[in-house]
């Protein structure tokens, strides 16, 4: 990419939802999504991804904060796929994508550009949408949220339900738009599945953006907080020596300690210091390595004290 930031073609600051019932599935996320950058939203159920995009989209109006689509000069074209898209059972995926071409202004050739690239065939496209299995509906589904040549593109979750050669066909999708400069946002509630595609990433829990980077930058303040895990004959003085270290301490039961590991101090190292000191080490691992594993301390973290906050 060079150097001149491209437009932000998502620009959302501070947005907030509040539903009817006193629901808060939003509080004050801030981000924006580049041309040309595919943003990756990762969140278990219920984070609050859906609310975000829907009023990303314009579908829904947030409580609070400001939102911003397309460049400062024009506005630009919003192609989504939120939830599953209304498609007529009887009629074939050909011909519910020219009826939504007429929708949106396009030109009927729109139809068989867009089946071609989410890689439908001609004969899939003559076949009645109720026959359509869940990958080709879903193909289908990115299909019509391509038509109006959009500039922005927003999927939840569109690999949910695909196999691994549908998910991976989807991948190339997103690249593909991606590559002609479309600002790309997605969904999933699986780390592992958009940082293979993603260029940044946001992780939501319970509404509120609790880290984003880079995968690369994700996988740096995340590896960071490792864990080592130690069982020793004393764990008052094992403390004492982790603290001498500059190690985070927690636990403390049964002789049972967690030492949280900095950049520059390996598992080993703690080892032979706490022996060195006199104490005896009967156990020693490793925890929390995977991006995964930190992704859910991260989202259990909010969590809780997000439920400390309603107590
Ligand atoms: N129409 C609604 N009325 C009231 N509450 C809602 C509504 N839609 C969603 N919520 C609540 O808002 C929160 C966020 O829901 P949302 O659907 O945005 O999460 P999500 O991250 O998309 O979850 P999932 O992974 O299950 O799709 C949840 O607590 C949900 O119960
Ligand atoms: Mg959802």
């Amino acid at each position: 990419m060079d150097t001149t930031h491209p437009p932000a073609m998502i620009d959302a600051r501070e947005v907030g939802k509040t539903y009817r019932g006193d629901v808060r599935a939003l509080d004050g996320v801030t981000l924006r999504v580049a041309a040309g950058e595919i943003y990756g939203l990762v969140g278990p159920n219920g984070a609050g991804k859906t609310t975000l995009l829907r009023t990303l989209t314009g579908l829904m109006a947030p409580t609070s904060g400001s939102i911003r689509t397309g460049a400062a000069e024009s506005a630009a074209v919003i192609g989504s796929l939120i939830e599953s898209p209304a498609f007529y059972p009887s009629m074939s995926g050909h011909r519910n994508l020219t009826l939504l071409c007429a929708y949106w202004g396009a030109h009927g050739a729109a139809a068989d550009r867009a089946l071609e690239l989410v890689g439908l065939t001609t004969r899939d496209g003559r076949r009645s949408f109720r026959h359509y299995s869940l990958g080709m509906k879903q193909r289908l589904g990115i299909a019509a949220a391509l038509l109006g040549d959009p500039g922005i593109v927003v999927l939840d979750e569109p690999t949910n339900g695909l196999d691994p050669e549908a998910i991976a066909g989807v991948r190339d999708i997103v690249r593909n738009l991606r590559d002609q400069g479309c600002a790309v946002l997605l969904s999933s509630h699986l780390l592992g599945e958009v940082e293979q595609v993603a260029d940044r990433i946001g992780v939501l829990s319970a509404g509120r953006l609790v880290a984003e980077g880079t995968v690369a930058e994700l996988r740096h303040t995340l590896r960071s907080r490792r864990w080592v895990e130690v069982d020793v004959d004393d764990a008052r003085k094992a403390t004492d020596v982790g603290l001498k270290l500059g190690l985070a301490v927690a636990d403390g039961s049964g002789g049972r300690l967690r030492f949280e590991l900095s950049d520059a101090i390996e598992p080993h190292e703690v080892n032979r210091t706490l022996v060195g000191a006199g104490i005896r080490v009967n156990a020693i691992a490793e925890i929390g390595d995977s991006l995964e594993a930190t992704f859910f301390d991260l989202i259990s973290d909010a969590t809780q004290s997000d439920e400390r906050n309603h107590r």
